[in-house]
């Protein structure tokens, strides 16, 4: 549907409230720029999308200080879009992976069902490579209470209680460089939520400034040195 022919159908409606609700969703369904931040390894450094290793589990921060999300090199190309749903139907398009292969992807990390999140002491919610006994491998899988995520696909459901998929980051990939950035994020971002649930904790962790944008750069890390224990499942 035409943003035109959206609005149109707001206004038969007939209520302003009604106007406003949807063309927030409208909103939010639509790609989500943020500061532009380019990811860096722990020395500061501009990352690379060919130092990536494959299949591993990378974190980085945005676009907050405390919001974490998986940079993740997969098994092949993702070149195919994908049309995704959040849990209040609105539509929105991923567009696949990035770099020269066409197989760097980025997601947020906080879980769509319960907000679980990678800390420093302990992440439920992890990329598994390998099948396993819970579930097929290639997936980003949440062992709180399984829901498991396709990363391959935008990260939509595969199974599982979570009710949207988790929200894609843009990624810019400078073919000369092969540098990556991250500018912003589509779907269903659950930042406010996450606020709002870990409040106490993000406050002492951050000294009240957790919704500090993250900035010009971001470091990224392996989840097995930012965490200290990733639970299996
Ligand atoms: S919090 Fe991730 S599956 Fe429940």
């Amino acid at each position: 549907m035409k943003r035109r022919e959206f609005l149109g159908s707001c206004a038969a409606l007939g209520g302003a409230a009604a106007l406003s609700a949807m063309e927030e969703a409208w909103a939010q369904a639509s790609p989500k720029r943020y500061e532009r931040a380019r990811l860096v390894d722990a020395r500061g450094r501009p990352l690379r999308a060919r130092e990536l290793a494959a299949e591993t589990n990378f974190v980085f921060h945005y676009p907050y200080v405390s919001t974490p999300c998986f940079l993740l090199k997969l098994r092949r190309p993702v070149v195919a879009p994908s049309t995704l749903k959040r849990e209040d139907g609105a539509a929105y398009a991923w567009t696949g992976g990035v770099g020269k292969e066409r197989d760097v992807v980025a997601f947020s990390a906080i879980c769509a069902h319960r907000l679980a999140y990678p800390t420093r002491e302990v992440s439920f919610i992890r990329y598994q490579k390998d099948r396993s006994s819970t579930s097929s491998g290639a997936v980003i899988h949440c062992c709180a209470d399984h829901s498991v995520y396709d990363p391959a696909q935008g990260a939509r459901v595969v199974s599982g209680p979570a009710p949207q998929p988790l929200a894609a980051v843009l990624l810019e990939h400078d073919a000369a460089t092969d540098e990556l950035a991250a500018v912003g994020t589509v779907g269903p971002e659950q930042f406010e939520a996450f606020f709002e649930k870990y409040a106490v904790k993000l406050g002492f962790e951050y000294q009240g400034k957790a919704r500090q944008p993250v900035g010009e750069r971001s470091e990224v890390r392996e989840l097995a040195a930012y965490c200290r224990q990733t639970i299996q499942c």
